[in-house]
């Protein structure tokens, strides 16, 4: 159920400032910006149009693996959980699991406030017995969760790999607050990008309408409006690609020309054909990925992937401390 005083959904907590972050690493010997600035609510749309594309396979795959197990899952996590979407999007993930999984209370968690805020707004129509709680906040650093959020039967859910956007270092910290969140009786239902053919990958995050472009270049309108700051959007090109050695795809801006860039507090020289890194998409074999959960205090319970096993959904048990 919803706030007495409001007549909606209650009001999306900002608990989002633009980090000085944002500057340094734009001023870095080599220059990067968090992933977490593409979604702005363009950058959102950008990214569900990505997950229309014949290309971007880790959508329809992980959903295929739920349209096909979804019933054991549900049997797996049990029903009546208070279900916390991290990086909720339009909710839409989770919203097709209602059925099965009868939340008794749905937390979507998302940078995107405003883009959640109106998705939750619509859901709310469609699932008017659900307590919503949305909360618009960057949950990467910390995972502080309000006191009406229920403790019990909490059910973290991390669909569509975003675990992969975080190093493997970052991935094991972040999941040990995930851990220290779950209570006695808590777990995790994930979504994990598996590792697969190369040219799968490249065309996966560079595809050939140029919504990815569109998504990785819309970073710096972001930019532009987070730090005043005065990036020639045209003056840049996207990079989309797997990296081997790393075991992961990269995305980074190349500067087409000489730029010189201001923004609040500061500017820089790009020169032509250099790279501004924007994001690292992991890619696990699934035993690393199982060794992963295991070190941030998860057991993995269950494992369920597609046919080609180029997804897997996991749901890990916290085991107590
Ligand atoms: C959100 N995240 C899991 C996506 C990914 O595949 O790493 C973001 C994305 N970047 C480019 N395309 C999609």
């Amino acid at each position: 159920m919803l706030n007495a005083t409001s007549p909606a959904v209650p009001a999306v907590h900002d608990g989002l400032h633009v980090p000085a972050e944002l500057a340094a690493s734009l001023s870095a010997r080599q220059p990067w910006i968090s992933p977490k600035f593409l979604y702005d609510p363009l950058g959102s749309k950008l990214f569900e149009a990505i997950c229309e594309l014949p290309e971007y396979y880790p959508t329809r795959t992980e959903a295929g693996i739920f349209d096909l197990h979804g019933v054991e899952i549900a049997q797996t996590v049990g029903t009546g959980a208070t279900l916390i979407d991290l990086g909720a999007g339009n909710c839409a993930k989770a919203a097709s699991l209602f059925p099965l999984l009868q939340p008794r209370q749905y937390v979507p968690i998302d940078i995107s406030a405003e883009f959640l805020h109106d998705a939750v707004e619509r859901l709310h129509q469609r699932f008017r017995h659900i307590d919503m709680r949305p909360l618009g906040m960057d949950f990467s650093n910390r995972l502080d969760l309000p006191d009406n959020v229920r403790e019990e039967r909490r059910l973290f859910f991390y669909p569509g790999s975003s675990i992969g956007n975080f190093t493997p270092d970052e991935a094991r910290d972040f999941l040990q607050r995930v851990h220290a969140q779950c209570g006695r009786d808590g777990g995790l239902l994930i979504g994990i990008d598996l590792a697969k053919d190369h040219a799968v990958l490249d065309a996966a995050y560079d595809d050939a309408l140029g919504v990815t472009a569109a998504f990785n270049l819309n970073v710096l309108r972001h930019v532009n409006r987070l730090l005043d700051a005065d990036f020639d959007i045209r003056q840049w090109r996207h990079r989309g690609f797997y990296n081997p050695a790393q075991g992961r795809v990269e995305m980074h801006l190349e500067a087409q020309t000489v730029q010189h860039v201001t923004w609040r507090g500061g500017s820089r020289r790009f020169a032509a054909g250099e790279w501004i890194h924007t994001e690292n998409s992991y890619k696990y074999r699934q035993s690393d990925a199982v060794e992963l959960l295991g070190q941030a205090g998860f057991a993995a319970t269950r494992v369920w992937t597609d046919p080609k096993q180029w997804f897997a959904v996991v749901y890990a048990r916290a085991m107590s401390h």
